[in-house]
């Protein structure tokens, strides 16, 4: 499991994500939500290891199942990630290479992360068959396939890892809403199957509280209100909270 403590991004002198506690335990999926430029991102990134290349510091504490990550070298954290820790993007046809079928950037990605041959087709077989996806769709490029067929095999991509933590950065936010469905379903059903532990980050509270257990809302950097998601959602203490829900219709909050 992830325990986040007091880590600060900051750019220069400027903190743009702060978060003073944040725990991610197996099989929990925690919801970051908070509207644009409130560091959702940033946190993601420190979290994944990648601030560096973009140029931010990052200060405090990121363990993994007790191990401290921020002291880690690039080349451990190149192990970490992928084999333990995995991220889904917004537009997952972007990180795809157009010239590239997808049964070759699915078998490459496997063998760079040290699946061997033999075990490779049967990884693919079973990751596509958890997002709902046919084995045809190794045959296609990027361009021929949907958002959410992008986005499903994006997931896929990830899963075949098996890592203990996927780190999701508005996984949903590019697609049509039955499409969003589509794939909490499936997010779901890694975090029920594997034992996943998910971090859903999104601007849209009724995304977050279909999978939630706990949600941090942030704004301008900061956390201001953390909680399990029932209570979070239901019962808000901060009025920015209130404002971000009265926005949006919550499924499952009573209008009484
Ligand atoms: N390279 C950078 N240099 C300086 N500041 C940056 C840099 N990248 C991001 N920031 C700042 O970090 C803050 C948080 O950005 P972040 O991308 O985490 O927001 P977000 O919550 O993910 O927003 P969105 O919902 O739009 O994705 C913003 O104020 C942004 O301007
Ligand atoms: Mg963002």
């Amino acid at each position: 499991m992830i325990r986040v403590r007091d880590l600060r991004v900051s750019y220069g002198g400027r903190v743009v994500a702060h978060v003073p506690e944040l725990d991610l335990p197996a099989r929990t999926v925690v919801g970051i939500a908070g509207e644009s430029g409130s560091g959702k991102s940033q946190t993601a990134l420190a979290l994944m290891g990648l601030s560096e290349y973009a140029g931010a510091r990052v200060t405090g504490s990121i363990a993994l199942d007790g191990e401290e990550l921020t002291t880690k070298s690039p080349s451990e954290w190149r192990r970490i990630r992928g084999r333990r820790m995995g991220m889904i993007m917004q537009s997952p046809r972007a990180a795809l290479n157009p010239t590239m079928r997808l049964g070759a950037v699915f078998s490459r990605t496997l063998k760079l992360h040290g699946v061997g041959g033999g075990e490779r087709a049967s990884r693919m077989r079973s990751a596509l068959d958890e997002v709902v996806l046919s084995p045809d769709i190794l045959q296609r490029y990027p361009h021929q396939v949907s958002g959410g067929q992008a986005q499903r095999f994006a997931i896929a991509l990830v899963s075949a890892l098996r890592p203990d933590v996927i780190i999701a950065d508005e996984p949903t936010s590019a697609l049509d809403v039955t499409v969003q469905a589509e794939v909490i379903e499936v997010l779901r059903g890694l975090r029920d199957k594997h034992g996943t532990a998910l971090l859903f980050i999104s601007h849209d509270l009724a995304v977050i509280s279909e999978l939630a257990d706990s949600v941090t809302v942030m704004r301008q950097g900061e956390v201001v209100e953390s909680g399990p998601a029932g209570e979070v959602l239901r019962a808000p203490r901060e009025p920015y909270t209130q404002a971000l829900l009265a926005a949006v219709p919550v499924i499952g909050r009573s209008a009484s």
